[in-house]
């Protein structure tokens, strides 16, 4: 957390968990927890569309914000089972998950439709959480930093750089997610530079890719959280498994409000 622009952020992207009740109960241990604290980083929750309104109500008026696991790029039409930017815009959601490994892995999302969406989130105000990430096999045979610049690069296709300032950036690497196996937080930096660099070669703007947060994902938990907020090039996680439970989503608030408060700060 080198640039003091930057703010972490700790997002718990909850993935096909949580009933109503169960997302309620969840949403409000997280806001009584934060409750009146400082130095907190942007907390976000990620539920499923069908808990999206009661976090909604459970965080208004506190510093949680919520965001989506993903959407459509179009407006309305004939898609059954999409989701549309306005539709989340009009319940108040903030944040959109975009590009997620499971739904390249899984929905057939291509670095197309990212670009897409990617669009169509800033064109309607919600703040995109971008997110690449490698293959075991890719990382095996070296493809890292190819797949994550070609990803990085087709994700931003036809973006001017006043648009890409608002974005959000997760590096999640496939093999760490889910699997306990976390990346090493100094590779994980160096592919954030990684980005970095890509992002400013697209505009030749190397402000504007400092500016960006990039978090890192993939089996984050209080043990890891440290060294990964320790980095240069990282401001933050986007959690799975551990945003699933309070006490450890709560660790890893706690974490980063430790590492803002020995932070220098700005003359
Ligand atoms: P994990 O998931 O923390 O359970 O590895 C991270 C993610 O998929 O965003």
């Amino acid at each position: 957390m080198t640039n003091p622009g930057r703010k972490p952020v700790i997002a718990g992207n909850w993935k096909m968990h949580k009933t109503k009740q169960e997302a309620k109960q969840l949403a409000s241990a997280v806001v009584n927890a934060v409750k009146g604290q400082s130095d907190l980083p942007q907390i976000v929750l990620c539920p499923t569309f069908t808990g999206l309104e009661t976090v909604l109500a459970e965080t208004a008026g506190s510093p949680v914000e919520v965001g989506a696991q993903n959407m459509d790029w179009r407006e309305q039409g004939a898609f059954t089972g999409e989701i549309s930017p306005p539709m989340l815009v009009d319940l108040g959601v903030k944040y959109v998950i975009i590009g997620h490994s499971e739904r390249r892995q899984f929905f057939g999302e291509t670095n197309q439709s990212v670009n897409q969406k990617l669009q169509a989130a800033i064109k309607h105000h919600l703040i995109p959480i971008v997110c690449v990430g490698e293959t075991l096999d890719e990382r095996e045979n070296n493809l890292t930093d190819a797949v994550i610049a070609r990803q990085i690069a087709a994700a931003l296709i036809d973006l001017t750089a006043e648009q890409i300032k608002g974005i959000l950036i997760a590096y999640e690497p496939v093999w760490a997610i889910g699997t306990g196996k976390v990346c090493e937080a100094t590779e994980a930096n160096r592919v954030a530079k990684l980005i970095r660099k890509t992002v400013a070669n697209l505009h030749n703007m190397p402000d504007l890719a400092d500016s960006i947060p990039i978090l890192y994902g993939g089996s984050v938990k209080p043990s890891n959280i440290e060294e990964q907020l320790e980095q240069s090039d990282l401001d933050g996680a986007l959690v799975g498994g551990a945003s699933l439970n309070a006490e450890e989503f709560l660790a890893l608030i706690t974490a980063t409000q430790k590492k803002l408060r020995l932070a220098p700060t700005k003359s």
